[in-house]
């Protein structure tokens, strides 16, 4: 059918590269470091298998029936609870359970993003988070750096300037590149959001997988003005495949959520809903998080330490506190596409190249490598292999 035929928005949509490698990365030959999928090994089966039954069994007008919009509200107080030690206060009336957190970024572009509006990104950022903004024809103005991360004063000559209407930012961990906005340029951001009219989208799945240094707290518990949407997840810590995630958000903007949800998918399944509710409830979450955050320090510090052994030394390389992922700057020139195809061929060893989360479509020398799904040997022996691919071709 002709490209004609489809909406606008569609015109030019390139495929999310990693959904697209996911195919070849599942062949059972090939290592790879490409997804961001967590392990299998992290998923609690058992556990879910019992709880499941006596929920099929014993709430079954519950977990069978519709639900509402704003989800599951035993959920939505367990969740109020468990954010405050990530410093946000919120009453379960401002949660609303989403089918992923990746649904809170499109309900963001959904209700707030007219065409031509202006979006503030980091510069890289999660490449879901461009084509979701792109498909609300969004322009994008790029987030000023500097080595810490996010330069959050020169953002606010950027936000007087450019007057964006929302800024979507990944501060903890970030997907790709690891790294974690420190407290006292949250706490500027949060005293920033007085001076503007701007929305604020904090996406933070991964905050709850640190493996060494404090905890910070969200950007959120700065923001006295109520413009941050706080968005979490529990694909990281429990399964991606139930899809459950939530929003937070002031009433005003929550109910917007909620209207946007109705035309989407009416609500949440309800059955993945009630298992995270009574997983985490039950106390199962603290323990669970403990053997996983155990099991991805090792399978971090094994990258880590294979990546200082065999990489050549000119790659910068991030040094993630927590999360999924490092991620590499080559020498300007390199181009990690080519090394990506030499790798695949010649090793059978994946990894994604960095430039799909640019949205001005720079970092071509860039790469982001997953270690959550990776055994310690596959790491050990797929570094070791794409350290030969890299050192000659560079
Ligand atoms: C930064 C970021 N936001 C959102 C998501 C989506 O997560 P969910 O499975 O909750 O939709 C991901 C998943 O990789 C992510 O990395």
């Amino acid at each position: 059918m002709e490209e004609s035929r489809f909406a606008t928005r569609m015109h030019g949509m390139a495929g999310d590269a990693i959904w697209e490698l996911l195919s070849l990365t599942q062949q059972p030959d090939v290592i790879s470091f490409a997804g961001g999928m967590p392990s299998p090994d992290a998923f609690p089966h058992e556990i879910l298998a019992e709880l499941a039954g006596e929920l099929l069994r014993n709430q079954k007008t519950t977990v069978l029936q519709y639900g509402q919009s704003e989800g599951y509200f035993p959920l939505r107080e367990w969740i109020a609870q468990w954010v405050r030690r990530k410093g946000i206060v919120a009453t379960p009336e401002e949660v609303i359970i989403l089918t992923g957190s990746q649904q809170g970024i499109d309900l963001s572009g959904k209700i707030f993003l007219n065409p031509g509006d202006k979006v503030v990104v980091e510069s890289p950022t999660y490449l879901a988070a461009i084509n979701i903004y792109r498909m609300y024809d969004a322009a994008f103005v790029t987030a000023p750096n500097d080595d810490v991360g996010l330069d959050v004063e020169a953002l606010e000559a950027v936000i007087a300037r450019e007057k964006p209407k929302l800024i979507y930012l990944v501060p903890t961990f970030q997907n790709p590149t690891g790294r974690t906005l420190p407290r006292e340029r949250r706490q500027v951001l949060g005293e920033m959001l007085t001076r503007h009219e701007i929305i604020l989208v904090e996406d933070d799945p991964y905050t709850d997988l640190r493996y060494e240094g404090e905890a910070v707290p969200a950007i959120k518990s700065f923001d006295t003005t109520g413009q941050t949407i706080y968005l979490g997840s529990f694909s990281k810590l429990i399964s991606p495949g139930l899809r459950v995630g939530f929003a937070i958000a002031r009433p005003h903007i929550l109910r917007k959520f909620v209207l946007g949800k109705q035309t989407t998918d009416a609500h949440t399944a309800m059955l993945s809903q009630a298992l995270v509710y009574e997983f985490c409830s039950r106390g199962y979450l603290d323990e669970h998080l403990k053997r996983v955050c155990a099991m991805y320090d090792a399978q971090r510090l094994v990258m880590k330490e294979m990546i200082e052994r065999y990489m050549p030394k000119d790659i910068r390389w991030s040094q993630p506190e927590g999360g999924m992922f490092f991620w590499g700057e080559l020498s300007v020139g390199v181009n990690a596409k080519e090394l990506l195809a030499k790798a695949i061929k010649e090793k059978r060893v994946a990894f994604i190249s960095g430039e799909s989360f640019f949205a001005d479509g720079t970092g071509q020398n860039t790469l982001r490598l997953n270690f959550s799904n990776s055994s310690p040997e596959k790491i050990e022996a797929g570094i070791r292999a794409l350290a030969a691919v890299f050192e000659e071709h560079m």
